[in-house]
């Protein structure tokens, strides 16, 4: 007799299952993207109606994603057939050149096409809130909309980043509420549950969702295995582990590794400065030692969607069990901190030439939080702009791939960058290192330069306008 188990895994072997990615964001495009190139039916679910309309025009809002591309996934599947059009992205996943099917992408922000779906990969967003405890609405409605259209063989993955436990705790329950057949499902038997955690690094060419080995963890040996079976069809490695909490760990755990690590490093810039020790060349010679060393660099402090966020997730978590996670606070503190000691070291810097921040034009040079993306959430460089505003400095940005943006506390428009701007400010502070600067250029004809990126050190004969982080 066929269980609901072996069903599922046969669908997923011939590629029959329909999956639906819910939050087509950073993570749930390129994902979506990924089950498609390997002959899989997508239907993408988000409540950003905008986002739904672009993506079925073949618009992509994601800059690592190509409007090209979501306009061939769009592509009808019989028209991608008769085109033969070639599956694209993972090489080497399994059972790839057996297939003949093509996959395509729709989107909706209609949570009833979940009726008509045999996966559902949640990759919706998962901030904190004022107080800086997670804020899991977005989760709690995605598994609430689940629930509603939960069916028997259902495959249910959680892949936003998380605490310890949420799977279980908190998708778990209103999964096995739930009832079929005049039963209440449960979660190995008539659905299957598991956490895997995304691990896309943005902007980044080399390591793609295809090629990034991904971790899973089960609600239970079938769940493990069915959600296995899926992830094998679009990516080439996957290592499994023996939980849904263990698979949320390993995320936090990657994430915390850099979190302490950066905030260890903008300490030793700190120390280094009093020390009179130029922290570069510091990190430079340790990375020399081929073992037990691995580099890590200062900056302004601490930005993006994930690094200044997911540890809170971890300590909120421990928090409830009467443990203070010691090393994430104190990374935290020393991170959120860099803001307010480069506005000191420009403080220091204009006072070199006896001017004060007050009054003093600033040109911020990135506000970006990671050289080459436009994506400006928890920047630094948001930070440094606005202390130096309440400082009294006239400040002004550039950055080529944010050319506008509006927060709670600024609303600014980048300048254009040229020859007579730089050599007019009082000073150019370099927040992100984007490779389209040329900074030959910008060092050349600025009057004082705090280059907390270490740019400088590429351009010969860097002059003693340039003070390094
Ligand atoms: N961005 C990254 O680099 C990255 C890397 C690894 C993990 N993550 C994690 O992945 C998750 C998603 O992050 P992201 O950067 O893709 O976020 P994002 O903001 O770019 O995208 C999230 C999408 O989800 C949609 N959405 C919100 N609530 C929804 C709901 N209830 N139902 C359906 N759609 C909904 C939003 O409209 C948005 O389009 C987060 O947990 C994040 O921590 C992000």
């Amino acid at each position: 007799m066929t269980t609901i188990f072996d069903e599922a895994i046969n669908r997923i072997e011939k590629r029959e299952c329909v999956v639906a990615v819910m939050g087509l964001g950073y993570v749930g495009l390129p994902l979506a993207l990924a089950f498609v190139d390997v002959g899989f039916h997508v239907v993408g679910i988000d409540t950003n109606e905008a986002r739904v309309t672009s993506l079925n025009a073949g618009k992509s809002h994601v800059s690592d994603v190509s409007d090209n591309r979501v306009a061939a996934a769009r592509t009808n599947r019989d028209a991608r057939m008769a085109s033969s059009l070639s599956t694209a992205g993972a090489s080497n996943v399994q059972g790839q050149s057996q297939g003949t099917r093509v996959g395509y992408l729709e989107a909706t922000s209609d949570f009833s096409a979940l009726k008509k779906t045999d996966v559902v990969i949640v990759c919706v967003p998962t901030p904190l809130n004022k107080t800086k405890d997670p804020d899991m609405s977005a989760v709690i409605a995605a598994a609430d909309g689940i629930a509603e259209h939960l069916h028997s063989g259902m495959l249910v993955i959680l892949e936003s980043t998380t605490y310890p436990g949420t799977t279980e705790e908190v998708v778990l329950p209103r999964l096995e509420r739930m009832e079929y057949d005049g039963h209440a499902m449960k979660a190995g038997d008539d659905f299957f549950l598991a956490f895997s955690p995304e691990r896309i690094d943005p902007g980044r060419k080399d390591f793609t969702v295809a090629n990034t080995p991904k971790v899973i963890g089960g609600v239970t040996p079938q769940c493990l295995a069915v959600a296995r079976a899926l992830y094998s069809k679009a990516i080439e490695k996957t290592v499994t582990v023996s939980s849904s909490k263990a698979a949320e760990m390993v995320k936090l755990l990657e994430n915390t590794f850099r979190a302490v690590n950066i905030g260890l490093v903008n300490e030793v810039a700190i120390m280094c400065d009093r020390l009179g020790i130029d922290v570069w060349e510091v990190v430079e010679a340790a990375k020399t030692k081929p073992f037990g060393f691995m580099p890590f660099y200062p900056g302004p402090g601490l930005g993006g969607h994930c690094i200044p966020i997911d540890p809170h997730y971890l300590a909120w978590k421990l928090q409830t069990l009467d443990y203070d996670a010691r090393f994430i606070r104190l990374a935290a503190e020393i991170n959120f901190e860099m803001p307010r000691y480069v506005v000191s070291r420009v403080a220091r810097m204009l006072n070199t030439a006896r001017k004060a921040v007050n009054g003093s034009k600033v040109l911020v040079l990135g506000v970006a939080y990671k050289a080459d993306v436009g994506d400006i959430r928890e920047s630094p460089s948001l930070d440094v702009i606005t202390l130096l505003k309440e400082q009294g400095a006239d400040v002004q940005y550039n950055d080529p791939h944010v050319p506008m943006f509006q927060t709670e506390a600024l609303e600014m428009q980048s300048v254009e960058l040229s020859e007579s701007l730089l050599k007019e400010v009082d000073c150019v502070v370099i927040t992100t290192a984007h490779r389209a600067y040329d900074w030959a250029w910008v060092i050349e004809h600025s009057q004082l330069i705090l280059d907390t990126r270490n740019v400088a050190a590429g351009v010969s004969g860097a002059s003693d306008r340039v003070f390094k982080l």
